[in-house]
């Protein structure tokens, strides 16, 4: 058993660790311990590794330093409509994420709030999709061009059909065109974002 302590401590003291700046104590220069560690000791000799230990499950330290303890994991992701992405290492503290469909709202010292992506109103389409950091962005359809008659937080301004014959209501933004007789499209137009249908005229 001793000599197992021992033999970590061997091992722990060669820990050096290149990235790591060095700190003087007792008038010795020593190398902070590695991303992942904790100090157990300073080095006795100038210009060697403090000595180091890995940090015990569920704590993590995410730079070199001379801390004498790793930080604890948090063990939840504290707002509502937010998952872990990434859990606990020894060199990170878990990751929160807002779940698809939310956006994160900073409210500063580590709170904030997953909130719901905008529905862009009839009239207007999403013209930027959302992450988990933004927010949908919505524009206004043109009017004669692209309409939507739906509320949507995903779907773009769709492209006004043509009418072979006479129209009975022009494009507005909320609604396609209405023609008396069959409309003249490419393809199936209520499906197809704006930016990907042609019309032939
Ligand atoms: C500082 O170093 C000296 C010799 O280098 C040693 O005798 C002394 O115990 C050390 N003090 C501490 C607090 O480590
Ligand atoms: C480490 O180096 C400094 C200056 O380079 C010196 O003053 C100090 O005594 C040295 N410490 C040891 C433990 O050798
Ligand atoms: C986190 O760890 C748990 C249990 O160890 C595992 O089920 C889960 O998939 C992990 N999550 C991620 C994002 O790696
Ligand atoms: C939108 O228009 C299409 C066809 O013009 C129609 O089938 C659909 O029901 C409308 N949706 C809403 C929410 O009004
Ligand atoms: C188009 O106009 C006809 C005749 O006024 C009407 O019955 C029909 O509901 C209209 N279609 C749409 C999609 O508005």
């Amino acid at each position: 058993m001793l000599q197992m302590i021992v033999s970590i401590l061997i091992m722990a003291k060669t820990i050096g660790h290149p990235d790591c700046p060095m700190y003087t104590a007792n008038r010795t220069s020593c190398f902070l311990c590695p991303p992942g560690y904790y100090k157990i000791r300073d080095c006795d000799e100038n210009g060697t590794a403090a000595s180091c230990m890995p940090c015990p499950a569920g704590t993590f330290q995410t730079s070199c330093s001379q801390a004498t303890m790793c930080q604890p994991c948090d063990s939840y992701c504290p707002w509502f409509n937010s998952y872990i992405q990434a859990n606990c290492t020894t060199t990170a503290n878990l990751v929160c994420q807002c779940k698809p469909g939310y956006f994160f709202i900073d409210q500063g010292g580590g709170n904030g709030i997953c909130k719901k992506h905008e529905q862009c109103p009839p009239g207007s389409g999403m013209s930027r999709p959302g992450t988990s950091m933004v927010d949908v962005l919505c524009s206004p359809c043109v009017s004669g061009k692209t309409y939507s008659n739906v509320s949507s937080s995903t779907q773009e301004c769709q492209i006004c059909s043509t009418c072979v014959s006479n129209v009975i209501s022009p494009c507005t933004p909320y609604r396609n065109i209405n023609c008396s007789a069959a409309i003249m499209t490419l393809t199936d137009y209520q499906s197809q974002p704006a930016s990907s249908v042609i019309i032939a005229m």
